[in-house]
């Protein structure tokens, strides 16, 4: 079993696509681990995604996701990380497959609903960036 990290992110909660997306998740035989809404500040948004910190989009990310509450979860199923990605669909929405999230919920490159770890090592540091052991189930 592997674990990895999901954040439905702040344009998805102001859309009230949280039961919606956890839908997605139950359904495709993920375990919930851990589960919390919180609002990153932007010192923690720019923590979070400091690889792309020298990307154009950097700074408009990092204040996107300090707009308003997240939901950071962690998931476990076989194969998590990548059944994870395959679930969530590509970055651009244009470009993900029908029947993923992003297809169906992501209105633009950025605003795309979801995060998901993009590999088991990054998935331990995501999960410990969010949650505490004690928070695990
Ligand atoms: P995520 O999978 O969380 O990883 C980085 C995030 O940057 C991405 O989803 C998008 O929300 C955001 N982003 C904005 N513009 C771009 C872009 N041109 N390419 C990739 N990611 C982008």
């Amino acid at each position: 079993m592997e674990q990895t990290l999901v954040i439905i992110k702040p344009d998805a909660v102001k859309r009230k696509l949280i039961g919606k997306i956890l839908q997605r998740y139950e359904r495709a035989e993920f375990t919930i681990r851990a589960i919390k809404i919180i609002q990153l500040s932007e010192n923690r948004a720019k923590e979070f995604y400091s690889v792309h910190q020298e990307k154009p989009f950097y700074n408009d990310l990092v204040a996107f996701m300090a707009s308003g509450p997240c939901v950071p979860l962690i998931i476990e199923a076989e194969d998590a990380v990548m059944r994870n990605r395959e679930l969530m669909g590509a970055t651009n929405y244009k470009e993900a497959k029908e029947g993923t999230i992003r297809r169906e919920f992501a209105t633009s490159i950025q605003e795309n609903c979801v995060h998901g770890s993009d590999s088991a090592e990054n998935s331990h540091k995501e999960i410990r960036f969010f949650f505490t052991e004690s928070e695990l189930v």
